[in-house]
Formats: C-alpha cells, structure tokens, sequence
C-alpha cells in the first residue's frame, strides 16, 4: 500500500532507534540532543542571525508567537481560507480575530489581490502558508504589503519549503515549522518558531523553558508511533497491518492529529508543553536523510509536472501534490482499490470537515476560489518511486 498520510518517513531504523530509546528513559525528556538540533537547523535552513524555538506542536509554537507579540483582543490576523484549524485556533483562543485571504488558484497560497481587500487598519499580523511546500508566488508582494502597513509577518512552512528560501540575512518575521507525523520530516509531534535576532524571539525564550513538559503518555505514544507505525506499513497488504491500525485506534494508544476538543472548535491546551528530547533525536535521524527524501520528492512532483501538463511545483519538492479533478471522492475511491492511499487537504476551507466553519468565524462565500479548490482537490503522494508515480499518472482521468 501507498500511503500519504500515514507515517511517511518512518523506516526501520527509526523503529529501532526508537525501540532501543524505550530502554532509556532519562533520554526521553530533557538532554543534549535539542540544543544540537537547533543548532542543525540553523545551519542547514537559516540565517546565521536566527532563534530557533521548540515546542510540542506547531500549533503551540503558533500561539506562544503570537501572545508574545504584545496585540490587543480583537487585533485582526490575515490568515488564508484553505487551512487547517490547527493555524486558526491559536489566532481565536488569544481573541485575535482570524480575517480569511482567498488564495490563487494556481498556487493554493494567499493571493495579494484579496489581501487589499480584506485588509482594515485593525489587522496587525499576516501568516503566509507555504500550501504543500510551495512557495507562494505572491510572497515578494506580500512582505512589501505587510511591511508597508506594518504587520507582523509569519511564513507558515509546516508543509515543507524550499530549504534554501530563509538562508538569507533578509528574510522577515518569523518562521513556524511542524515536525508532526504526517509533514516533510516527523518526530511524531513537533513543532517550532524560527526569528530573526536576539531582541525579537526574547519573551519565547522565556515560555518555551517555562512552560510544561508533556506527559509520560505522549512520551510513550512517540516511542510507539515509530515502532507500530513501521509493522503496520510492512504488513498492511496481508491483512496483519489493518488489524493492528484499527486495534491501535479503537484503543485510543495513538491519539489522532487533530484531537475531538479541536474537531469541536477549541484550542487543546495539552499541546502547549515543551519539546521532548527523545522527539529530537528521531528528528536528527529524519535530517540524515532530509536530502535523498527531498530529491525523491522533486523527481515525483517533476513528473506530475511534466505528464499533466502543470507547473505547479516549479522544481521543489512537495509534500503532497495537488491535483484537481471533477469528483476527488470516487477518484479516491478507484485509487484505494490499486492500493494508493491519496488525501484531501483541504477538502474544506478550514479543516478537517467535521469542523462547523462557524466556530472559527468563517463566513461562506468570503474565498470564493479556496472554497472552489475544496471541492476539487486530491492530494497525490510525492514520496514514491517515479514507477509507482507513472502507476498513479496511468489512472488519473
Ligand atoms: C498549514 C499548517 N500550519 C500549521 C500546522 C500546525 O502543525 P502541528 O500539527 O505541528 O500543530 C498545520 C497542522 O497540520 C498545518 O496544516
């Protein structure tokens, strides 16, 4: 079985790594291994000037950002339709208000033309989303817009990015980044905010020691999840894996990416905790082999460039590659029976479907374009081998 969102970088010998860590527990929570990481990310994606900070998630990365930037309730945040709650429910559960930014058809990320029009004089921060790793072709005039009107300005790249985008001296705001299972590299949970100079990432500094370490169970659940998930995509074909997913689920041993408190619109506190140790350590191992993993992804996205005639990746390598097609549901469907997991972000424009657009105070029709985009999306996984992408290409419409 093909699968795009279920474990995707997890191999045996993060399975055994993480069996061999489940013996030492004084590794799990605090040690050497985080700073080191910073200090690897710092050099492989940033600017010599730039703060790295870790937390449990992405999302809590998000909210420790934006409290700390000193807004009042009731400040507006350009955020684009054609997200995930997991962006909006920090914005709401800070009482900032989340103002949704139609995207471009072509590049599924903020367009500038609807940022002029949504833009009031209360709005006071802007998240750039890098959809699917793609970097967003209006980003140039986004910054000058943001700059211009004086908005805090952070790049979301929790889909991935081009890893040489934020190497330069120059790049603005801030940069949030997900280590979460399903994204570019995993360390099952993991999330952080990446700023630019001493002065600006200060009072993160302080939360991210001050806050909680996570519990003993989300401790366990990421030694497990590197362990189980690697039997359970070895066996999958022979009915062995199945059953061991769907027991893991029915069991609650893994908890889901988005919990239900989120699916019912609230932000989940138990997220705000800090970044275990044993979760960066399965993170250096991810980086190891970051670059075989992103030329995989670019000779794939390539393909689906090439064959359907699109130039949507414009030479990165995308986590998921979109395709758009008239029923994404039966398409689905038909690929699951040749073995082919695909996915569907976004199939509403603010994550996932059970989610009441209400709650996060999206108006329909107010992204008309994102709003289109859902109901035509298919998400093609781009960690395969240019065989089994031909495979996916033959059975496309
Ligand atoms: C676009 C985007 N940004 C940020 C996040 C938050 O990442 P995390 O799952 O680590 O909280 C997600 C989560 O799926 C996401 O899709």
């Amino acid at each position: 079985m093909i699968f795009i969102d279920f474990a995707l970088n997890e191999t045996k010998s993060d399975a055994m790594l993480a069996f061999r860590l489940f013996f030492q527990p004084w590794r799990w929570r605090k040690g050497k291994e985080i700073n080191n990481l910073k200090r690897r990310l710092k050099t492989r994606f940033f600017s010599s000037d730039s703060s790295i900070f870790f937390f449990l998630t992405g999302r809590a990365a998000l909210y420790q950002y934006l409290s700390s930037l000193g807004l009042k309730k009731g400040d507006e945040i350009l955020v684009q339709g054609f997200t995930c709650e997991a962006v909006v429910l920090p914005i709401l559960e800070l009482g900032f208000k989340p103002v949704y930014v139609d995207v471009n058809s072509s590049d599924f990320s903020m367009s500038i033309k609807d940022v002029k029009n949504k833009y009031t004089s209360k709005a006071k921060a802007m998240l750039i989303q890098h959809t699917f790793g793609i970097t967003p072709t209006d980003r140039k005039e986004l910054i000058e817009f943001a700059n211009k009107h004086s908005l805090h300005i952070i790049e979301d790249v929790a889909h991935g990015f081009d890893p040489n985008i934020f190497r330069s001296k120059r790049y603005p705001g801030a940069v949030l980044m997900s280590f979460g299972r399903s994204k570019s590299f995993s360390s099952v949970f993991g999330g952080a905010i990446a700023v630019r100079g001493v002065r600006s990432g200060k009072s993160v500094r302080a939360v991210e020691k001050n806050i909680p370490n996570p519990s003993v169970w989300i401790l366990l659940q990421t030694i497990f999840y590197k362990i189980h998930s690697v039997i359970i995509k070895s066996t999958y074909d022979i009915f062995l894996g199945k059953i061991i997913h769907f027991l893991f689920k029915q069991l609650y041993l893994m908890m889901p990416e988005v919990t239900k408190k989120e699916k019912n619109g609230h932000f989940n506190f138990m997220f705000l905790a800090t970044y275990p140790n044993i979760a960066a350590i399965f993170m250096h191992a991810q980086l190891d082999r970051f670059n075989d993993v992103l030329t995989q992804r670019k000779k794939t996205s390539y393909i689906y460039d090439a064959k359907l005639g699109t130039s949507i990746s414009r030479g990165q390598g995308l986590l998921r590659y979109p395709f758009l097609c008239e029923n994404p549901n039966e398409l689905q469907t038909l690929l699951k029976k040749h073995r082919i997991q695909t996915g569907r972000w976004y199939s509403q424009v603010v994550a996932p479907p059970e989610l009441d657009l209400l709650n996060v105070d999206y108006i329909r029709g107010s992204c008309p374009i994102a709003e289109s985009l859902c109901k035509r999306v298919l998400n093609l996984p781009t960690h395969i081998s240019v065989r089994d992408a031909k495979r996916i290409l033959n059975l496309l419409p």
